[in-house]
């Protein structure tokens, strides 16, 4: 890959190729470039005087109006602005920081400020400031590894393939019911603001699963199916699709006791479960796997990954406890139950999925060891929703992914980009 002073030479070298090819090319490419360079100078006042200028302005008379340009002109002098006004989104009134509400908001979506939920907005701001693409991470290493018959044993194999095949799908999964459901139903600007950021981020996670998935040459059609093919891998994605489909028919409303708790099923299926509980096992066994020193390019992009999915858990997690505190009629017994059956159901599929990745002890790992660290995410997901812990006496098997994921960029991200890696700098793994 190159650096950017090599790509900026390359550029260069590029501009001044294609100028010296446009001198002996045809007389419209070489108008094309002259029309180019003549307006270069236009940054400074251009001087009545000037014949050019005095042309430009007779022919601007001079030339009627074509019939589209009348109609367009007709049609914006007959706007009527009270009534484009009426249609917008909301009352079209100035906001008052008290009528702005999670959900069945009738406020004007359209005004960002003031804010109410600052804390939403600073999450945006977090998740742009920790921006990375995926064809900054070196994969080199990996592909080397991944060719070499003796790089991997088949265990590790097997993890690497499943992972990439559960999450290149999962997370256009998410994206979906993000897009789809989740964004028009949560009624207020500064989280649809980090809505819109996390759906990007989600489309960064596909694109790294891709970029993954073709620098190791794999096949595209197997690990793309497999959450069609593979049981386990399937079984999790059929678990979350269920609470998008009544979500994301475009007749769907929010505003009835039942609707109102059929969004916050959706949210605690995503926010919760999702990106809570199913990207954990693959994480850490990606995570565990970098830390060996393999794969160290796919690790430094899960890692990236769970640094992004950890805010948005908890983004959803705050956005569920206010639509707690601003209907609490919807929390009832009911719902609690609800929610925690979720959790378990998902923490079950979790420990169904390390088991069939690990048949044996790998990576310094087995699947009991992965059941208890699930337990003890569950227990947490339970924890931040006010529901009581379900499994008792459990710990944390693999305190090092804590670390890996309050991973600050300015300390490690940039050490890692373009120039240095090259040299071998990477993420340390201790
Ligand atoms: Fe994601
Ligand atoms: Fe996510």
């Amino acid at each position: 890959m190159l650096n950017w002073d090599e790509f900026y030479a390359e550029e260069k070298q590029n501009h001044n190729q294609s100028a010296a090819a446009a001198a002996t090319q045809s007389p419209a490419h070489l108008d094309e470039k002259e029309e180019h360079v003549a307006a270069a100078p236009a940054r400074t006042e251009p001087d009545a005087s000037e014949p050019a200028v005095q042309q430009h302005a007779e022919r601007a008379v001079a030339t009627p109006p074509t019939e589209a340009i009348a109609r367009a002109k007709a049609t914006v002098a007959k706007m009527d602005v009270e009534e484009a006004v009426a249609e917008l989104e909301g009352t079209g009134g100035r906001v008052q920081v008290d009528e702005k509400r999670m959900i069945n908001c009738r406020a004007d979506l359209n005004q960002l400020v003031p804010f109410k939920y600052d804390w939403a907005w600073q999450k945006y701001l977090d998740g742009c400031s920790n921006h990375w693409m995926p064809q900054e991470v070196n994969m080199s290493a990996d592909v080397t590894l991944w060719r070499n018959p003796e790089g991997l044993t088949d265990d590790e194999r097997r993890i690497v393939k499943r992972s990439l095949g559960f999450f290149s799908t999962a997370d256009s999964l998410v994206a979906n019911n993000l897009v789809l459901a989740t964004y028009r139903l949560i009624t207020n600007p500064e989280c649809r603001q980090y809505i819109l950021r996390q759906s990007f981020e989600e489309a960064i996670h596909t694109h790294a699963y891709q970029y993954c998935i073709e620098s190791l040459g794999m096949d595209e059609g197997e690990i793309f199916n497999m959450y069609r093919e593979v049981p386990v891998v399937a079984k999790k994605a059929q678990w979350g699709i269920q609470y998008t489909r009544e979500l994301s028919d475009p007749s769907f409303t929010t505003g009835t006791v039942e609707t109102d708790k059929a969004l916050l099923q959706n949210l605690i299926a995503f926010y919760c479960v999702l990106e809570g509980i199913f990207f954990y096992c693959g994480f850490t066994q990606i995570l565990s796997m970098g830390r060996r020193n393999k794969m160290t390019g796919v690790a430094e992009q899960f890692q990236y990954i769970l640094r992004d999915e950890s805010m948005h858990v908890n983004f959803g997690v705050d956005v569920i406890n206010q639509i707690k505190i601003e209907n609490p009629h919807l929390w009832d017994a009911q719902m609690r139950d609800k929610a925690t059956q979720m959790i378990l159901e998902g923490t079950e599929l979790e420990i169904q999925y390390a088991r069939d990745t690990m048949p044996r002890g790998v990576l310094g790992m087995n699947a009991s060891m992965m059941e208890e660290y699930l337990q003890f995410i569950a227990n947490r997901r339970l924890a931040q929703l006010g529901l009581p812990e379900q499994f008792k006496g459990v710990s944390n098997p693999f305190p090092w992914m804590s670390e890996i994921m309050d991973l600050r960029k300015e300390k490690n991200f940039f050490e890692t980009r373009v120039t240095e890696y090259q040299v071998g700098g990477a993420l340390s793994w201790d």
